[in-house]
This record gives structure tokens, C-alpha cells and sequence, in this order.
């Protein structure tokens, strides 16, 4: 394990000694919230956005943010490395109670828990990556960042045992998001991606999209999506902050236009990748 410096509830310590107790409710409930922020060349990338983001996920789960934004900057820049492409990891958890009880417990402190990692190029970036489209299985508060991640993982699991890189969530007919991306296809050569709302997490790459097309005059739209006509999208791509843009070449048993990253994204991944190193 490449124990490296992180940060927990005010300390700086090696990976291995970062522990925390059984009680937390991280743990016994997956009571927590947390945020993935990119740091290109050590400079943090939309910090307001992602601490907007943040502050909104507290509020939502009744949690009390335990720093402002210029505190926060603090804890985070001595875990980034100014030579890497890296993201934060960022955790709050209720805390530790005194005993195992569902309702709040008064008066506990947040655990705050912080590390950073390399960002990896996805693997098949420049060939284009397989999708499955599964049934959306999750809850009806999908805006909140939340630790509790079960059914994330168990649809992303079902994808990866197909040989697919992400699970293309469908409810009601209608796609929501990728189990740990947000959608976008090209549908009549209109970009298209679900509105926000408590169905999908309303992820920050999907925001700079959005702005990039509006700059570039590539016509777009926050729309709904049913899994029918995302059957007939000339391109379909999934985005995060750890694995930006990835175009999507195979959906289930059908390929998508020509089997290739299409045009529109590769004009799109170009602006991004200029965009994300003329951060100031
Ligand atoms: N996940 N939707 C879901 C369900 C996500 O988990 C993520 C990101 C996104 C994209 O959001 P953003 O562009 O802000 O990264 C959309 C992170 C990377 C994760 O859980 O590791």
C-alpha cells in the first residue's frame, strides 16, 4: 500500500495510521457525504462548484459544515502535488455516537477524512468504452454526494462483469445517469444530457460541458432522454472528474454510429483538455 500523507480530523498522518472507530456512523450507516475534486498541475479545478456542491449535500442530510471554503482550501492543498494530475477524496461522516441508534445523537463532531490520488487516463479513452443499460435501482435522493453508495456499486459490478466500463441507469424508460458518471448523447447532431434534479448527481464536468458547448456554439439541450431513442444517438458519452469524457462505442449488443469515438466528442474532449490547463 503506498502509504502516503493524509488528512484526518486535523492531522497530517501516513495512510496506515489514519484510523477511525467501529462507532462511527460512516461506518455502522453510511452516514456521510463526500466530494472528488481534480487538481491539475496542484491547482484545485472549479473549487467553488465542488464546495457549492459540498455545502449542498451537508444541508441535505441535516449536517452542519464544519469549515468554510478558505478553511477548506487549507486542509486540502498540502495533500496536492503541483507535478501531478491528481483528485481529492473528501469525506464528512456524522461522527461517532455512543452507542448504534438510527436518529441523530446530540452533540457528535464530524469526522473529516481527506486524501488525494493520482488521476489515470481512462484506459480506453481513444477506442471508445462499452455500456450496459440497467434498471436504475436507487433512491429518490440522487443530487446528495452520499457515502452510501450500495446500489452505485452493485449496478457498476453488473456492468464490469459484462465486460462493460460503466451501467447506464434507466427508470421508468427514461436514462437517469451512469453509476458513477453523468450521460450525454448526440441525438439529430443536438448534445443532450438529463436535466439536474433528485434524480442525478449534478456533476461539475457535466456543468463545464455545458458552458464549453455554449462557447463553441455546439447546439445542446438539458432534456430527457428514454433508453429508445438513446438506441439511436450517434454518440453517447459518460462524464466524472476522475474519468472526464469517455465515449461510449458499444450499448448492450448494439454499437453506437461506426463502433469510433465520434466527431463531436473528440471537437468536445480537445476543448476540455485546453480548458482544464488554462485554469488560473
Ligand atoms: N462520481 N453521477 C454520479 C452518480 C457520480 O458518482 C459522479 C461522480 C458523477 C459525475 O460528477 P462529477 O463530474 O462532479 O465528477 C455523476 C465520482 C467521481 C466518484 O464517486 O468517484
Amino acid at each position: 500500500m503506498d502509504n502516503k500523507t493524509v488528512y484526518l480530523n486535523g492531522d497530517y498522518l501516513p495512510l496506515d495510521e489514519a484510523k477511525i472507530s467501529v462507532m462511527d456512523r460512516g461506518f455502522l450507516f453510511g452516514d456521510g457525504i463526500y466530494e472528488v475534486i481534480p487538481s491539475y498541475s496542484g491547482k484545485l479545478f472549479h473549487f467553488s462548484e465542488h464546495m457549492e456542491r459540498l455545502e449542498n449535500s451537508l444541508s441535505s442530510i441535516r449536517l452542519t459544515n464544519p469549515h468554510d471554503r478558505a478553511q477548506w482550501l487549507e486542509i486540502l492543498t498540502p495533500l496536492l502535488d503541483a507535478n501531478l494530475d491528481q483528485y481529492i477524496y473528501l469525506q464528512i461522516t456524522r461522527g461517532v455516537g455512543p452507542k448504534r441508534d438510527h436518529a441523530f445523537p446530540k452533540g457528535i463532531i464530524p469526522t473529516v477524512f481527506a486524501m488525494s490520488s493520482t488521476i489515470v487516463p481512462f484506459a480506453d479513452l481513444g477506442s471508445g468504452a462499452k455500456a450496459l443499460s440497467v434498471d436504475d435501482s436507487r433512491w429518490e435522493l440522487c443530487n446528495v454526494k452520499a457515502t452510501t453508495l450500495l446500489a452505485n456499486i452493485l449496478l457498476r459490478q453488473q456492468a464490469v462483469e459484462k465486460d462493460c466500463a460503466e451501467a447506464i441507469l434507466v427508470k421508468d424508460g427514461y436514462v437517469t445517469e451512469g453509476a458513477a458518471s453523468n450521460i450525454f448523447a448526440v441525438i439529430d447532431g443536438i448534445l443532450i444530457t438529463p436535466p439536474k434534479g433528485h434524480e442525478i448527481l449534478p456533476g461539475i464536468t457535466r456543468d463545464v460541458i455545458l458552458e464549453l458547448a455554449e462557447q463553441n456554439n455546439i447546439p445542446y439541450s438539458e432534456d430527457i432522454i428514454s433508453l429508445d431513442a438513446l438506441k439511436t444517438a450517434s454518440e453517447i458519452w459518460l462524464t466524472s472528474s476522475t474519468r472526464e469524457i469517455i465515449p461510449v462505442i458499444q450499448l448492450d449488443n448494439n454499437m453506437i454510429s461506426n463502433g469510433k469515438p465520434g466527431p463531436i466528442w473528440q471537437t468536445m474532449n480537445q476543448l476540455f483538455q485546453t480548458y482544464k490547463k488554462s485554469q488560473p
